[in-house]
């Protein structure tokens, strides 16, 4: 048989605040991943700025594309399909991402493709464990995005549930903010969750109705900061490790249980989590011990491919390539653009 082509997709992320390029062969090979993280920048607003972070992706996007052609040892004469996220993410941000990769395709006359943000996500699982295939039940838990899947196939999704109202991330993010932790929250708070103890305080935990997929982090955030307010008006000493531990507790608890349950009602033998917020040792380690009990193969990226990067967007674009899948030069950033 003859062997089939290899296919180097250069791949352009920069749907929030950072500035990302990679190349990868066959849809799972890395040879370059460029991350410009912008966090610095946007630190001493407290969040992302929209505004500051599109002028922060035109500075750094040529450097970033170069770096990674040098990292591995390319020039564009070596690619052969550009992949771009196109949405969701901040309008201008996108943009930045978007009118290089159409300049690439077109000075280079190149297939361009275009990628959906949270489908990126999920196929950093596929760069991390070359032999995982569909199907297999999804968490991706991110700073935009808390979705439960079902990946039938590659391209091919069922929506189990979402968040209602915040995602995991901005949970995180925004309990981090009433302890004065800094920003991103995140990994933040799983550090000082180590330290504290986890059945501290008892934070709610929301399951919504009886087998609901959905998730809901509001009440939960509006609990902490009930429970702040109440401990500074009675002069009751904060453990700031305790808020976190059981804050943490109550988030992952109900993550692992409604993807356990997921997984049953597909009868899913994969369990594979994605997203900044799959970083977290806490989720980790919880999801791995139950998927140990109830049988269950459990996947989840390196922490670099957790959070935002151009590696899982090239990834994507190299199954859609194969499916035929193109862009054209009219291609526009989709703010909130949705998964399946
Ligand atoms: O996937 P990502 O880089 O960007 C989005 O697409 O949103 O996720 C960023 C989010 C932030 O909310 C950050 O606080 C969270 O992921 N995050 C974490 C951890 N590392 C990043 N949350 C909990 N524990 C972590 N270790
Ligand atoms: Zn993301």
């Amino acid at each position: 048989m003859t062997k089939q082509k290899d296919i180097t997709v250069l791949a352009i992320e920069t749907s929030c605040d950072e500035t990302s390029v990679a190349i990868v062969k066959n849809g799972r090979e890395v040879l370059s991943n460029i991350i410009a993280s912008q966090i610095d920048v946007h630190k001493k607003f407290g969040g992302v700025v929209p505004e500051v972070a599109s002028r922060k992706h035109i500075e750094n996007i040529n450097i970033i594309i170069q770096d990674a052609l040098d990292e591995a040892n390319m020039t564009f004469d070596n690619i052969d399909v550009v992949g771009i996220t196109y949405g969701p993410g901040l309008v201008g941000a996108l943009l930045v991402g978007i009118s290089s990769a159409k300049a690439i395709a077109f000075g280079r006359n190149l297939p361009l493709v275009g990628v959906n943000h949270i489908e990126g996500h999920i196929y950093a699982n596929f760069i991390e464990d070359k032999s995982l295939e569909p199907p297999f039940i999804t968490l991706i838990v991110s700073g935009g995005h808390t979705h439960l899947v079902y990946v039938e196939d590659y391209g091919k999704y069922d929506i189990l549930g979402k968040t209602r109202d915040d995602a995991a991330g901005e949970a995180f993010d925004k309990v981090a903010r009433s302890l004065n932790l800094g920003y991103p929250g995140g990994p933040l708070i799983d550090k000082l969750a180590k330290k504290g103890d986890k059945e501290a305080i008892d934070f709610p935990r929301a399951y919504l109705e009886e087998g609901s997929f959905d998730f809901s982090f509001s009440g939960l955030k509006s609990a902490v900061l009930n429970y702040l307010n109440n401990s500074k008006q009675k002069g009751q000493e904060i453990i700031v490790e305790d808020v976190a531990a059981s804050f943490q507790q109550s988030v992952i608890e109900v993550l692992v249980n409604k993807t356990i349950k997921a997984a049953k009602s597909k009868g899913a033998k994969t369990i594979a989590i994605a997203g900044g917020v799959a970083a977290n040792e806490g989720l980790r380690s919880l999801m791995k011990e139950k998927c140990n009990q109830e049988g269950f193969d459990f996947k989840y990226p390196a922490k670099i491919l957790c959070t935002d990067n151009a590696a899982m967007i090239a990834s994507v674009a190299y199954y859609n390539y194969l499916r035929g899948e193109r862009a054209n030069l009219e291609l526009n950033g989709v703010p909130n653009l949705k998964l399946g």
